[in-house]
């Protein structure tokens, strides 16, 4: 079977970021034929309708691009303000533009992780409600909220959770499956 690659997008910037230290769990507990490549989008410039009548900024195309080469797209993000991260936002808005936009039939999966006591469940629905109008294909379930973040890494940001495992774990089987799911619709 050929490997499927998987593009991981995280809501954080921080060094430290829980999200990203569960981004990278993902992609060592997903299923032997999924490869995580992990796009850094630090340097997007914030949205300006009069720089993209210019022209993609080279660091957007980028992006873009790696989201139209890849078989799905795995956002991990913290939720800020009960919504989402403005940075990640403002990813999606310009990745969003144009009649080739990548993410049209793209199949996505998403968790949250926060040191609150709901894992940022709230922003998850505001998400998916974004990636429904970018007409992605987003798996439902199983959902992954990793609450009390804080606690479930080492110091070497290990997960030393076996539940966090678990959870992280069965949703990317079932993504391996979604992507598989959806190849077969568009086939
Ligand atoms: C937060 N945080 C937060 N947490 C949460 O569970 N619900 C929320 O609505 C918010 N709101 C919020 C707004 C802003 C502007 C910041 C900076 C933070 C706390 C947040 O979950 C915490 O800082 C996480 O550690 C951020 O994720 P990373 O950077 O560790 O991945």
């Amino acid at each position: 079977m050929s490997t499927l690659d998987v593009l991981g997008l995280c809501g954080s910037l921080r060094k430290a970021s829980i999200n990203r230290l569960a981004l990278k769990l993902a992609g060592e507990l997903m299923p032997a034929t999924m490869k995580l490549d992990i796009a850094e989008w630090r340097d997007v410039p914030v949205f300006d309708g009069d720089v993209l009548a210019a022209g993609l900024p080279p660091t957007v195309a980028s992006v873009r691009e790696r989201i139209r080469r890849a078989d799905g797209v795995l956002i991990v993000t913290p939720e800020y303000n009960f919504s989402i991260p403005g940075g990640l936002k403002n990813v999606l808005d310009w990745t969003s533009r144009g009649d080739d936009q990548p993410w049209a039939g793209k199949p996505v999966a998403l968790f949250t992780a926060s040191p609150g006591p709901v894992g940022g469940a709230r922003v998850q629905y505001d998400l998916r409600k974004v990636l429904l109008f970018l007409n992605t294909h987003v798996l439902a379930k199983p959902e992954v909220f990793i609450s009390m973040a804080g606690t479930k890494f080492d110091a070497e940001g290990r997960c030393t959770d076996e539940g966090t495992r678990k959870f992280v774990t069965d949703q990317m089987a079932a993504f391996e499956r979604w992507i598989g799911a959806v190849a077969k619709m568009k086939a």
